[in-house]
């Protein structure tokens, strides 16, 4: 399989993002499974969309304790590589969270802005307890404190795509994360198909 032009290169492939991401779905059924009080003996999982989709389907897929999914569309990023800074709650949960054991799933933590936003929100909303898992950690990044409770990878202060990812709301669809190439970037042409595409 040829990578993506726009990659620079690849930080995490499928089977290695498979096999870590399986590694922390069962720690985190064990540790639902010891806890003495989760209410109803079920969590509800807040995917943060769009980006959390890949990641929370390979973790759903390994997450062993009784479950609800549900999402929300936070947008911080408007359509660039920075941070505006502001939050906004896109679309929200449509059940009550009231004394309920929630888990964030997020495909990365950068200026932690976004979920530190996303956490006080639930909370105010009535949540009992507030976990993070997040596939990616670029802590660099931060400009308030938040940490996940877990998270599968390091990535330094560079712009990823693929996997989640976007640039410009395309590329989530790459198997794999990688570091994007800006440069190219500037001068890429969406419109071509892939057997045109300059692999140089
Ligand atoms: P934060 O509020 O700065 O922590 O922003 C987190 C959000 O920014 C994530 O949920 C992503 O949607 C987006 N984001 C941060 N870094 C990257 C990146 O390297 N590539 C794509 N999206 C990113
Ligand atoms: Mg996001």
């Amino acid at each position: 399989m040829k990578l993506h032009p726009l990659i620079k290169n690849v930080l995490y492939n499928f089977d290695q993002i498979e096999e870590r991401t399986k590694e922390l779905a069962k720690e985190i059924s064990k540790y639902y499974d010891e806890q003495e009080d989760i209410q109803d003996n079920n969590v509800l999982l807040v995917g943060i969309l769009k980006g959390c989709v890949p990641f929370m389907g390979v973790f759903l897929k390994y997450f062993d304790y009784n479950c609800e999914t549900h999402y929300m569309v936070v947008s911080s990023y408007l359509g660039s590589t920075k941070s505006s800074g502001e939050p906004k709650i896109l679309l929200d949960l449509n059940v009550s969270i009231k004394d309920k054991d929630i888990l964030i799933v997020e495909d990365i933590i950068d200026s932690g802005i976004t979920l530190k936003y996303v956490k006080e929100y639930l909370f105010f909303k009535g949540a009992k307890t507030v976990k993070i898992i997040s596939f990616l950690d670029k802590k660099e990044g931060r400009k308030v404190e938040l940490k996940p409770d877990w998270y599968c990878f390091d990535v330094k202060n560079e712009f990823v795509i693929g996997f989640g990812f976007d640039i410009n709301e395309k590329l989530r669809n790459l198997p794999y994360v990688g570091v994007c190439d800006i440069e190219k970037l500037e001068t890429w042409d969406w419109t071509l198909k892939k057997e045109d595409w300059d692999y140089s």
